[in-house]
């Protein structure tokens, strides 16, 4: 009897039907099926797990559950790009204008940040006057008119999603391959995209704690991306350490146009040059992924990526007389603390610094909880780099009456200086997946 027999199904690792997925979500969104049925439901797939095309029949199932942006008015192959969520990761910030002044429009809906992993639509709050809000018809004309907006999800985005996703985490069902891979994929694809370039994550300061688990999730998403006739191409890179040096709202938009300004730092470089050479092939810009890193360079050292980046700025509304003039950020207290070794630094541990930077007010540990734009940490140093005794290792950057001495003790105790050179330090690009 319906519902059970779908739940029984998967309880006993049967391959569900397209038309039991899409029935079980349809349902479920309508209230016409218990929390515990599809808690248990969760959790037989948890343990069970599905075929791609099961994957993807429930992945469509909730993107079809709310609204579905069309972007069909904006000319060319809209590219979306999605991060599976990191610490120190401006890269959309910075591949965005790039890839918007190649030609490649970008109508982007970005989450804002939760727990110790930041989001864009936060970062990009930090500019005075910016108004990461735009009603669709705004959106969609900025996107005609320059080619890249940046707004924060509107409508009824995926509500299956939504409601599966508070279930999952009350259930200890989050952390499956085909439950995060429809979850993530379900909202790209409602939110219009015609291709879709991924940056999978793993490592301590990311959901997939191994390379193997983030190579099963991006194949799984590229995957899907192809049944559902979405071209999708993931990158699967370390986040064992932060990926740039900055960690806070406006510290991290200083970093962005730092980057974009041709000082950008190693490993965020390299990321920024992979997921912009994918975003360009598949939005038809670039005919090979050297091409690509090619174009991205070239767009970096002319300025149009920056000039690109002030633009869009000024569109939604924000003050860009600061950009190229001075930094964003100004907080209450400032404390550089210097390094009293010599040596390598052999580790920084990125979740512990993402978290620190949270409880003094950059991030949110429950979604209703306001952030502090302007606290934060600025590393000088990236993982791998030589160091000698007196030279700056961070600046932190805190809120008035904050105990700086003594936060400053527990970032420095997570960044690790030893005298022997590394012998491996983890490429921060592992693989690209097609
Ligand atoms: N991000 C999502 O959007 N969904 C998940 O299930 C996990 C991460
Ligand atoms: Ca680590």
């Amino acid at each position: 009897m319906w519902p059970i027999d779908c739940i029984e199904h998967k309880r006993d690792g049967k391959v569900l039907t397209k038309e039991e997925i899409h029935r079980f979500i349809d349902d479920y969104t309508a209230g016409r099926i218990a929390d515990y049925q599809a808690a248990a439901w969760l959790m037989a797939v948890y343990l069970r797990g599905m075929t791609a095309e099961e994957t993807t029949e429930l992945t469509m199932a909730m993107a079809r559950s709310g609204d579905i942006v069309d972007l069909s008015s904006i000319p060319g192959v809209k590219v979306d790009k999605h991060s599976t969520g990191g610490i120190a990761d401006t890269t959309t910030l910075i591949v965005a204008p790039l890839v918007a002044a190649a030609g490649v429009p970008v109508a982007k809906m970005s989450g804002r940040g939760l727990g110790f992993t930041g989001g864009t639509a936060d970062k990009l709050e930090a500019i005075p006057g910016f108004r990461i809000e735009l009603p669709e018809d705004q959106f969609l004309q900025q996107v005609r008119r320059m080619g890249l907006a940046l707004i924060t999800q509107s409508g009824d985005i995926a509500p299956a999603d939504k409601l599966l996703y508070a279930l999952r985490d009350a259930t200890g069902t989050v952390e499956s391959i085909p439950l995060i891979a429809s979850s993530i994929m379900s909202k790209k694809i409602a939110s219009g995209a015609d291709a879709i370039v991924l940056d999978v994550k793993y490592g301590d300061g990311a959901f997939m704690k191994t390379k193997e688990d983030a190579r099963k999730l991006a194949r799984m998403m590229v995957d899907i991306g192809r049944l559902a006739h979405k071209p999708t191409r993931a990158v699967i890179t370390s986040m064992e350490a932060p990926l740039g040096t900055a960690i806070g709202n406006s510290l991290e938009v200083d970093e962005a146009v730092d980057a974009l300004s041709g000082r950008g730092g190693r490993r965020l470089m390299e990321v920024v040059r992979a997921i912009g050479a994918q975003m360009l092939l598949v939005g038809g810009k670039a005919g090979s992924e050297a091409e690509g890193e090619q174009m991205i360079d070239d767009l970096v050292a002319s300025g149009k990526g920056l000039a690109k980046f002030k633009e869009f700025v000024k569109a939604q509304g924000g003050s860009a007389s600061w950009i190229g003039k001075r930094l964003l950020t100004k907080a209450p207290q400032m404390f550089t603390a210097v390094c009293t070794d010599e040596g390598y630094i052999t580790e920084i541990h990125g979740r512990a610094l993402g978290e620190i930077a949270m409880a003094m007010g950059a991030g949110r540990a429950r979604k209703e909880d306001p952030i502090d734009p302007m606290v934060g940490i600025r590393l000088f140093k990236e993982l791998g780099d030589s160091i000698t005794a007196g030279e700056p290792l961070f600046t932190l950057y805190g809120k008035a009456g904050a105990d700086m001495a003594c936060i400053a003790q527990e970032i420095a105790s997570h960044i690790i200086v030893q005298s022997q050179r590394p012998d491996h330090i983890e490429p921060v690009i592992s693989e690209i997946i097609t």
